[in-house]
């Protein structure tokens, strides 16, 4: 899908569907007026007779409209004069979801001239760009009769005034990249567990480290694991063939003195609970068990086609969890990269066991700062439900930036707290450490455990287990965080 902003006359468009937003003040819009006069007073008659409304989510589809040279004109609901950031981002994820299922090439859209409270006409291109090309996202490499892809490749966005027209086009890109990053992550996501194994993860980030010169990829093969003492992760992966591996993505967009941004993403491409068996009902979710290093992927994917001034590691921790004669016991007692001792309590607390070690492993880059992302506890779809990721931080800068990036891009989270009394909760009567705090605030106690590990730095954990993916009919991934984190990064980078 190819973007470009144009400031035009809107009557003249050849374009195979001329969008207009029908405001709750719609008379105020000189360019609806203007369609209005061209078309003899239609657009006045349908909203006279109840045909067109303007609440949000409510459009009006004409062919052939007479006095225009668009070949349709979609007449789009837009609600209040003055929307929210949530709002509009529902408004435009209605309109590129309708607009990617037409018969068209070709879209031509006039809604640049929207208010949303603290947000320019900038943020708004770059969420409608984003928005059309998460919507042409599908996922059928499994069906036997493959479903059409959008036909819709030109979009062309209209505004009033030649003025920042180039800025436009470049918000505009930026949001392409940030949504081919969040549809990399979504197929990851949605792969199976028998073909997106910790191999195959590790394939992809070498293909994309072929794609830019200043991406490097390496791979830690479980020998090498071994030698660098990750007793923890390799615990994990004892009662599975696929072998484990530790995933290093190193981007260096940025000055080279500069410390790194590191990203780490759990990578469990099925958790089945290993010996501490999970219940058989949506077992199959567990799939989803590696969208933390899916989103630090699809990041990186965007981070390389936006080409971003900035410095990121990636390391992913890709393990299957699975129950076998080999697999770790409860009561096993295992000892971490950083010499710290855990007695595994219940194996299906495994996503801490993976994360410690990539996150001792990391303290190498002198980190300015570092995000793990990870499906980590149910806990957390009870607390936040899907909403928001939770955000547990030792450092109330970095947490506060997190959540400023979560709001600019409506990929929302919501702060826990990760005082000493939680903190208690992990103890062990034979190790350092318990892997598990018991039922009371598992979201906490799980980013407790993970904050031991991660004392010398600035650090923020991201729980995504009730955002990552959707339940039920809908079933598929979301691809967030991608946006929070690409939002966030945009914002160090001073963008
Ligand atoms: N991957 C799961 C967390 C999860 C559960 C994500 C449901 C999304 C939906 C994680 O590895 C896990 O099993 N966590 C346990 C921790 C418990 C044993 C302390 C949980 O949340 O039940
Ligand atoms: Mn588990
Ligand atoms: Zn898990």
């Amino acid at each position: 899908m190819e973007f470009t902003a144009i400031a035009c006359n809107l009557l003249a468009q050849k374009t195979d569907c001329l969008v207009i937003a029908l405001e709750q003040d719609g008379v105020d819009n000189p360019a609806l007026q203007s369609i209005d006069r061209a078309t003899g007073g239609l657009v006045s008659r349908l909203r006279a007779s109840g045909d067109i409304k303007n609440t949000v989510g409510s459009s009006l589809l004409i062919n052939e409209p007479t006095g225009l040279a668009a070949k349709r004109l979609l007449i789009l609901g837009s609600g209040e004069k003055t929307a929210n950031e949530q709002s509009f981002l529902a408004l435009t994820t209605g309109l590129a979801n309708k607009l990617t299922k037409l018969p068209i090439q070709s879209a031509c859209i006039s809604i640049n001239h929207l208010q949303v409270e603290h947000r320019d006409n900038v943020w708004q291109a770059q969420q409608l760009a984003r928005k059309l090309v998460e919507a042409s996202y599908l996922f059928n490499p499994f069906k036997s009769k493959e479903k059409k892809i959008t036909s819709l490749k030109k979009v062309t966005l209209a505004t009033p005034s030649r003025k920042g027209l180039n800025v436009l086009k470049n918000t505009l890109n930026t949001g392409k990249a940030i949504a081919n990053g969040v549809n990399l992550a979504r197929e990851l996501g949605d792969l199976p567990g028998n073909i997106c194994t910790p191999s195959y993860l590790a394939s992809q980030a070498k293909k994309l480290a072929k794609k830019h010169v200043k991406l490097s990829c390496k791979v830690l093969s479980e020998k090498q694991m071994k030698t660098l003492g990750m007793g923890a992760l390799l615990s994990v992966t004892a009662g599975t063939i696929e072998p484990a591996k530790m995933i290093v993505l190193e981007y260096m967009g940025g000055k080279s003195g500069d410390k790194p941004i590191v990203l780490v993403g759990k990578g469990v491409t099925f958790d089945s609970g290993g010996i501490s068996l999970k219940p058989g009902g949506a077992m199959d979710e567990m799939k989803y068990d590696m969208c933390g290093a899916a989103s630090v992927l699809g990041t990186f994917s965007t981070l390389i086609e936006a080409g971003l001034p900035i410095n990121v590691v990636g390391i992913i921790s890709a393990v299957e969890n699975m129950p076998s004669g080999t697999a770790t016991k409860p009561g096993d007692i295992v000892k971490s990269m950083s010499g710290q001792t855990i007695e595994v309590l219940n194996t299906d607390a495994e996503g801490r066991l993976i994360l410690c070690d990539a996150l001792t492993y990391a303290g190498r880059y002198k980190p300015k700062s570092i995000i793990d992302i990870a499906t980590l506890t149910g806990a957390c779809v009870m607390a936040l439900g899907s909403h928001a990721s939770g955000i547990l931080s030792n450092n109330d800068a970095l947490a506060a930036q997190l959540e400023t990036a979560g709001q600019t891009s409506g990929d929302r989270i919501w702060r826990l707290p990760l005082w000493n009394e939680y903190d208690k909760q992990l103890k062990s009567n034979f190790a350092d450490m318990a892997n598990i705090g018991g039922r009371p605030a598992g979201t906490i106690t799980a980013a407790c455990f993970l904050g031991r590990f991660t004392k010398d730095y600035k650090w923020a954990h991201l729980d995504i287990a009730g955002t990552a993916w959707n339940s039920g009919g809908n079933k598929g991934a979301t691809g967030r965080p991608v946006p929070l984190l690409t939002q966030y990064l945009l914002e160090q980078a001073g963008l």
